[in-house]
C-alpha cells in the first residue's frame, strides 16, 4: 500500500488543497492529510479545529484520511514508516521556499521523496491568508472553500 502524507497548515483547508489531495489519490493508494505545525505561524484555527475542518470536508472523499502532529514532520513519517510527502507547488516563488524545505527534511531523514502536484490553474493564486482576508472584509470566498468551511470562518469572524 503507498501512502503519501500531505503535510501543511490548513488554515483552514480550501478547495485548492482538496485538488491537490484528489490527484495525489490518483498515485497513492491512501493520502493521510496531515494537520501539522508551521513553528513560525500563527493560525487563526487551533489544531484541533483544522483537523476537525479537514475530516469534515474530505469525508467522502475514498482513501483520504487525516491527522494532525505537533513537531517534526520526519518524526510522524518515521513513527508511521511512511517516506512520500505530497506538497503543492502553485508558482515558481513557491519552489525556493520548498526546496529549501525538502532537502532539509531529507538530510534529517535521507528516505524520504517529496512529490509535488501543480493544482489546476483557478486555485494557482490561492493560499489561506487570502481566504481568510477576503472574508473578513466581507468578500465571497464560495469559489475557494466547502461551505462547512465557511461556516467555521463565520464563527470565528462574525460572532
Ligand atoms: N491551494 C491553496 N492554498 C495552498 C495550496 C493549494 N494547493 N498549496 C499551498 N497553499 C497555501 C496554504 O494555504 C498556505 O497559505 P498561508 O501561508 O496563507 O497559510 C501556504 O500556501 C503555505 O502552505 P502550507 O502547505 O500550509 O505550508 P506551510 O509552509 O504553512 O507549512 C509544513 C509547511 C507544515 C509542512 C512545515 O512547516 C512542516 O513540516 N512543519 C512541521 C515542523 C517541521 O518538520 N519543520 C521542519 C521542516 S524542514
Amino acid at each position: 500500500m503507498k501512502l503519501g502524507i500531505y503535510a501543511g497548515t490548513f488554515d483552514p483547508i480550501t478547495y485548492g488543497h482538496i485538488d491537490i489531495l484528489k490527484r495525489a489519490l490518483k498515485i497513492f493508494d491512501r493520502v493521510l492529510v496531515l494537520v501539522a505545525k508551521h513553528p513560525e505561524k500563527k493560525s487563526l484555527f487551533t489544531a484541533e479545529e483544522r483537523l476537525e475542518m479537514v475530516k469534515e470536508v474530505i469525508k467522502d472523499i475514498e482513501n483520504a484520511e487525516a491527522d494532525k502532529y505537533c513537531g517534526l514532520l520526519v518524526d510522524y513519517l518515521r513513527d508511521k514508516n511512511a517516506t512520500a510527502v505530497i506538497r503543492g507547488m502553485r508558482v515558481v516563488s513557491d519552489f525556493e521556499y520548498e526546496f529549501q524545505m525538502a532537502l532539509m527534511n531529507r538530510h534529517l531523514y535521507p528516505d524520504i521523496d517529496i512529490i509535488f502536484f501543480f493544482p489546476s490553474k483557478e486555485y494557482t493564486y490561492l493560499s489561506s491568508s487570502i481566504i481568510k482576508e477576503v472574508f473578513l472584509l466581507g468578500g465571497d470566498v464560495s469559489k475557494f472553500v466547502p461551505p462547512y468551511v465557511i461556516k467555521k470562518l463565520e464563527g470565528k469572524y462574525r460572532k
